[in-house]
């Protein structure tokens, strides 16, 4: 019989469980989400040739090393104008900005560069910032194997 009490109990853990969702930055479900929504054309290949996801497609750039280089660097991929000129100011990806491209790439360089014609090649946006943020903790995770 579902009294009171326990309806209560189940909401409590849809709540908690929802929360979790929110604040924890979980690798694992990023790995789920990078397989489903990014792997038709990324890769993460590490430097010795090893492929630690996607499916080996090489129709974007591979995103090995991501956090630690600067926007625009794998060198056998042509990127387009706007991200090329990005590069130039920027280091690294950190979790911010990767966040606001990922989920908005021509607007993300629209803005950053000051150039209402920039454009990413990137056909590709990620609906929600939770996600994203579990993207970056999955890829940060992948320079550790
Ligand atoms: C339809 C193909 C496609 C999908 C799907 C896609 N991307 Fe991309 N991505 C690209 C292309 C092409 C570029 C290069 C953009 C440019 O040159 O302007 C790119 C660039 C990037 C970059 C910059 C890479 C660098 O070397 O600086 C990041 C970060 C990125 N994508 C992350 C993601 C993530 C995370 C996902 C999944 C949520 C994703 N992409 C899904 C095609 C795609």
């Amino acid at each position: 019989m579902i009294t009171f009490k326990s309806m209560r109990y189940s909401i409590l853990l849809v709540l908690f469980s929802t929360t979790l969702a929110v604040a924890g930055e979980s690798p694992t479900r990023g790995e789920d989400l990078f397989e489903k929504s990014c792997a038709a054309c990324h890769s993460i290949i590490a430097e010795n040739g090893r492929l630690i996801a996607g499916n080996g497609r090489d129709n974007a750039p591979n995103l090995n090393d991501l956090t630690e280089r600067a926007p625009g660097s794998d060198s056998s991929y042509r990127y387009g104008v706007s991200l090329a000129s990005y590069s130039a100011q920027t280091p690294r990806w950190d979790q911010e900005a990767f966040v606001a491209y990922v989920m908005d790439p021509t607007g993300f360089l629209r803005s950053r560069l000051g150039d209402r014609r920039a454009r990413s090649r990137m056909a590709y946006r990620v609906r929600y910032e939770a996600d994203a943020i579990d993207l970056y903790a999955f890829i940060l995770e992948t320079q550790n194997r």
